[in-house]
């Protein structure tokens, strides 16, 4: 992402991004801007972080940056972007100028972004078709309307704005949904350094500790390997607070007796990762606290069999329901028949939200989930999250031996041919494997 360190022999794995959406295009023009910057107060900005779609095609970290990609007989790509500034790198680091940013990125053409909205109607103008996503941002959707009027003002002289505006992420999201080889590659690494992450978490928390200092080990892990920043907002829930879905406040003493759960995952050069691990704060399971666990990870354990090319996207959750249902009556948290249970979703009240997600630049990552009638089929080269739950809030007719008690057990799986490869495995797991982790730092003690 920083546009100082990508490591420019990958610049040939976003090139072929591009010209991949300019078959899909066919033809017409598609004009991508990254993110703008934000202020957070006063003259303190967020850390900037590029658009999604526009770091797929590019990887070109510089905000004031525009991508336009040119389709039909003589194909284009021309980057707009900030000039070289003497005085400005010396306060805010190195820019590549249009010229370094053509050499380093292998775009056709680059140009200042000073002059894009002088170009934009010259562009677009005679186009077929207008590949943008309007709707995102106020001002783009301004300037793209200003370029039009402006093209349309010249139908005298014989100019004529794009007859068709379609989303340009329509296209991109199909793209982004199957990773290629460079996306894989990240993600993995992603994928071990935020494994690296929980299993500190493990070993460092105990009793008496507060929840920011557990966040503070998993940042610490995430950025001594090179993440630029946390893919989310870490959550460190102990005890009741793990019943609590999106916990963020992370301040809390841990008890002697709760259970502790976090989800974090760092971004590594754009790319999520995304783990979930639930633990005892002192290093060993309770009764309830074992069965509850052990219960969301034979669910889990369904949810990964049922997760390979060919099943719908909707598979793994069913078979993940299926598991906690069943454990939800044998417990006797709920009642009724295992049918009764999932046709009247009753386990909603213990576990309410989906058991997956695509995973990818977006921790939510962009991507279709259903089309129409049909959930997607899994292919080989998606990414998505197997996260089963269960929460037991304290409530009437619920045994008191359960209450606050919430556990949730997240990895990623990359769909391949024959099944998934779990490539969040490292981080501890069984019941046994947690309990020698967290002992093993004890006993040092
Ligand atoms: N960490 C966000 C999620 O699990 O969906
Ligand atoms: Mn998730
Ligand atoms: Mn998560």
């Amino acid at each position: 992402m920083n546009p100082t360190h990508m490591n420019l022999s990958i610049a040939p794995a976003f090139k072929k991004r591009r010209q991949q959406l300019i078959k899909k295009m066919g033809s017409g023009i598609a004009i991508i801007p990254t993110a703008s910057e934000k202020i957070r107060n006063r003259d303190a900005s967020y850390p900037f972080r590029a658009d999604s779609y526009f770091h797929y095609l590019t990887g070109f970290g510089e905000p004031e940056s525009v991508l336009v990609l040119i389709a039909g007989k003589k194909p284009q790509q021309i980057l707009f972007c900030r000039d070289k500034d003497a005085e400005r790198e010396i306060w805010d680091g190195f820019r590549h100028g249009p010229e370094g940013a053509k050499k380093a990125f292998g775009f056709d053409a680059t140009l200042s972004i000073t002059t894009l909205d002088e170009q934009l109607p010259q562009l677009i103008a005679d186009q077929p078709a207008l590949y943008f996503s309007m709707g995102q941002d106020a001002a783009w959707d301004a300037r793209i309307t200003a370029a039009l009027n402006q093209v349309r003002a010249l139908s005298r002289a014989g100019k004529r704005p794009p007859a068709d505006i379609r989303d340009v992420h329509t296209p991109l999201d199909q793209m982004r949904l199957i990773k290629d080889g460079h996306e894989i590659a990240l993600m993995k690494r992603a994928a071990k350094i935020s494994a690296g992450a929980h299993q500190r978490a493990m070993q460092f928390a105990a009793p008496g500790k507060y929840e920011y200092e557990v966040e503070a080990e998993l940042l610490h892990e995430f950025r001594r390997h090179g993440s630029q920043y946390p893919a989310y907002t870490s959550i460190v829930a102990a005890g009741a607070n793990a019943c609590v879905l999106h916990y963020v406040d992370n301040d809390r003493q841990i008890g002697n007796n709760d259970l502790i759960l976090i989800d974090a995952g760092c971004e590594l050069d754009g790319y999520a990762s995304d783990i979930t691990r639930t633990f005892p704060a002192n290093g060993k399971f309770s009764g309830p606290q074992r069965d509850i666990y052990q219960l969301v990870l034979d669910s889990q354990a369904a949810a990964i069999s049922a997760t390979r090319a060919g099943s719908g996207f909707l598979d793994p959750h069913n078979a993940a329901l299926k598991v906690l249902a069943q454990g939800m009556l044998d417990f006797k948290l709920l009642r009724g028949s295992l049918d009764s249970v999932l046709e009247t979703e009753s386990y909603r009240q213990f576990y309410m939200h989906r058991t997956s997600h695509w995973l990818g630049l977006d921790v939510h990552d962009a991507g279709e989930y259903k089309d129409g009638k049909h959930w997607t089929k899994l292919q080989p080269g998606m990414v998505l999250t197997i996260e089963p739950g269960c929460y037991v809030r304290p409530a009437k007719g619920v045994p008191k031996a359960f209450w606050n008690i919430g556990v949730r057990i997240e990895d990623d799986a990359l769909v391949t041919a024959k099944g998934c490869e779990i490539i969040t495995a490292a981080a501890p797991k069984t019941v046994a494997d947690i309990e020698a982790v967290m002992q093993s730092t004890r006993s040092k003690d």
